[in-house]
């Protein structure tokens, strides 16, 4: 399409219920234009009706015939074109519609999307399952909240509560007519509109680049992991659009609310919601069933309810507390994590996992809780000692070493920056380390296919180190730093690392201030210790070791004399 002269298409989108049928005709009438649903170019086609195509083939089939119909509606001139409100969630789509058209996105609150679709004498057949669970307003809130990112990227959104249809359509022309033009010839949109990543396949992540958005999709939920610079005061708003309104019960540690606690507040006060806050001691200890026991206490008092949400507002220790509080209580509250340590940010507060200690195992009692949102402003870490930001960082390097080579190349050209906390840097490091967890974790949120074990690379020995020294000699992700090498060590060993990636590693941990070696530490007490992990099975022990930068392998027939030779080479 050339620049400066009116799109030929009106393409509309937008949420089931916002009235995309019964406003495209009326839009194209008054425009003396044609008029066309891909849902019906789709059934035409295969000559079955959308559910049934749902249900024989599944939903992957019906976005593959629903792609062919986009393009077959997009080949045609002057035609405003209704497309399914999943149209968008593939980037090769919203490409041919950018190129094609005009985009006009329909929005509704979900109240409003509940009640249409409920009054509908005609419910369409796709509607139903939406509205067949036992929370269909929850659901459509969920939906529409996780496709927000993507409605935003239109050209236009005309907002349809509480207008006629004839208002709805009137106000789609005057946009065309004022805007259509205009829009299609900014600079970059059709780059814009694609590549905000949103191919579907489970365990995907797409990444919104204005908001620095990425959504996590798991087998439960989908929902947006927002990592920024000085966006803690976003909070209230935040929890607004997430419909999260009613109460905030916030949870913290003492440190955390020294420091971010008026903001925090403020933020909540500006979006006009009700909260009150439980501070807990700052430490490890706190994770225990007596801290939850007190927080149920409260929550008690406060006559907290399911609408209610936990906010919990920390490092890696409230995050998991708060996390396993809001699993537990009433069989769950909706959670909101504010991680505020690089550990929480980009490993503890992405996928779910929420647990408190028993005096003698750590993380043992606990569950999959998958958060409504993840607000993470990397401005918070100003005041992190630095030996915790580099611990965290641990965790962002491994994420580079078992998963993607370039992110490790971004790390190891940035150490400085990152390391200063300088804002592009660091965000961006938080930014992509959060991508790759979350992404792991969506192909396997429940570790059982052991896609998500590898997470678990230099852990095995590193959680054996911790217990060891009783929790107080080493940060975790310092630990972690120990058993990576020893991992890396067996591996070359092994014959299935080359000595150059191993020293790479080393290296890089060097870079970050990380130890990669540790003297007096009791080798027999270690190896029980990892016989004891929750990562043996059977009598063997399982290691996470690497082939190559971004390639893993699980394997539990290390030879004991490698696994010793290994030991010898971190233990000095
Ligand atoms: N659920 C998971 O998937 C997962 C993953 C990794 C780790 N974890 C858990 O995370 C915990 C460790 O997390 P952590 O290292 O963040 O520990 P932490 O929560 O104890 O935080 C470390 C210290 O930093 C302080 N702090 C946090 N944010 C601060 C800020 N912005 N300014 C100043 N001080 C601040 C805290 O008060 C604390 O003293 C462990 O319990 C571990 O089991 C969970
Ligand atoms: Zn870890």
């Amino acid at each position: 399409m050339d620049d400066m002269t009116p799109p030929t298409r009106i393409i509309l989108t937008g949420f089931s219920g916002t009235g995309k049928s019964a406003v495209g005709p009326l839009v194209a009438k008054q425009l003396g234009w044609a008029f066309v649903d891909t849902d019906d170019i789709v059934e035409k086609h295969v000559g079955k009706r959308i559910l049934q195509i749902f249900a024989d083939d599944g939903e992957q089939a019906f976005r593959d015939f629903e792609s062919d119909a986009l393009r077959e509606a997009c080949s045609r001139e002057t035609t405003v074109i209704s497309t399914g409100g999943g149209a968008v969630l593939r980037a090769d789509n919203r490409r041919l519609l950018a190129e094609s058209g005009f985009i006009v996105c329909l929005e509704a609150w979900p109240e409003t999307i509940y009640q249409r679709l409920t009054d509908r004498a005609d419910t369409q057949p796709l509607d139903r399952p939406l509205l067949a669970g036992d929370d269909p307003l929850g659901r459509i809130r969920e939906l529409e909240y996780s496709r927000a990112h993507l409605y935003a990227l239109c050209d236009w959104s005309v907002h349809t509560d509480g207008l006629s249809i004839d208002q709805v359509v009137d106000e789609v022309v005057r946009a065309y007519h004022e805007h259509g033009e205009q829009s299609l010839a900014a600079p970059g949109r059709v780059d814009a509109i694609a590549t905000t990543q949103a191919t579907v396949p489970a365990g995907t992540l797409h990444i919104v680049p204005e908001e620095g958005a990425c959504i996590v999709r798991t087998s439960s939920r989908e929902y947006p992991v927002f990592t920024g610079w000085g966006t803690l005061g976003e909070l209230g708003k935040r929890l607004r659009e997430a419909n999260l309104t009613r109460f905030a019960y916030v949870i913290s540690d003492e440190t955390v609310w020294h420091h971010l606690g008026d903001e925090v507040e403020k933020s909540l006060r500006s979006a006009e919601i009700d909260f009150d806050v439980f501070t807990v001691p700052p430490g490890e200890a706190s994770k225990s069933l007596e801290h939850a026991s007190d927080i149920y206490d409260w929550l008690i008092e406060h006559r907290a309810e399911r609408g209610h949400a936990v906010v919990a507002v920390g490092g890696g220790v409230v995050t998991d507390l708060g996390g396993y509080v809001a699993a537990t209580f009433a069989r769950g509250l909706p959670l909101v994590h504010v991680p505020t340590s690089m550990l929480g940010m980009v490993d503890a507060a992405i996928g779910g996992k929420v647990a408190v200690n028993h005096p003698n195992a750590k993380n043992m009692i606990g569950m999959f809780h998958q958060p409504r949102f993840v607000l993470e402003d990397v401005a918070t870490l100003r005041t992190l000692p630095v030996r915790e930001i580099k611990s965290g960082l641990a965790e962002a390097i491994k994420h580079g070493l078992i998963e993607d080579a370039s992110y490790l190349d971004f790390l190891e050209q940035n150490a400085d920056a990152i390391l200063k906390l300088d804002r592009n840097a660091t965000v961006e490091a938080v930014r992509r380390s959060v991508a790759i967890k979350a992404a792991v974790v969506g192909e396997d949120e429940f570790e059982t296919t052991g896609r998500r074990s590898t997470l678990n690379y230099g852990h095995t020995l590193a959680h054996a180190i911790e217990s060891t020294t009783g929790y107080a000699r080493f940060r975790h992700g310092e630990a972690d730093g120990i058993g990576m090498m020893a991992a890396a060590s067996m591996a070359v060993r092994m014959g299935l690392l080359s000595p150059e990636v191993m020293e790479r590693q080393r290296r890089i941990l060097d870079r970050y201030g990380l130890p990669t070696h540790a003297d007096g530490l009791d080798r027999d007490r270690l190896l029980v210790a990892v016989a004891l992990d929750k990562k043996v099975q059977g009598k063997k022990m399982r290691w996470v070791l690497l082939e190559d930068i971004g390639r893993t392998v699980i394997r539990d027939d290390v030879p004991p004399e490698i696994v010793d030779a290994a030991l010898d080479d971190v233990l000095h």
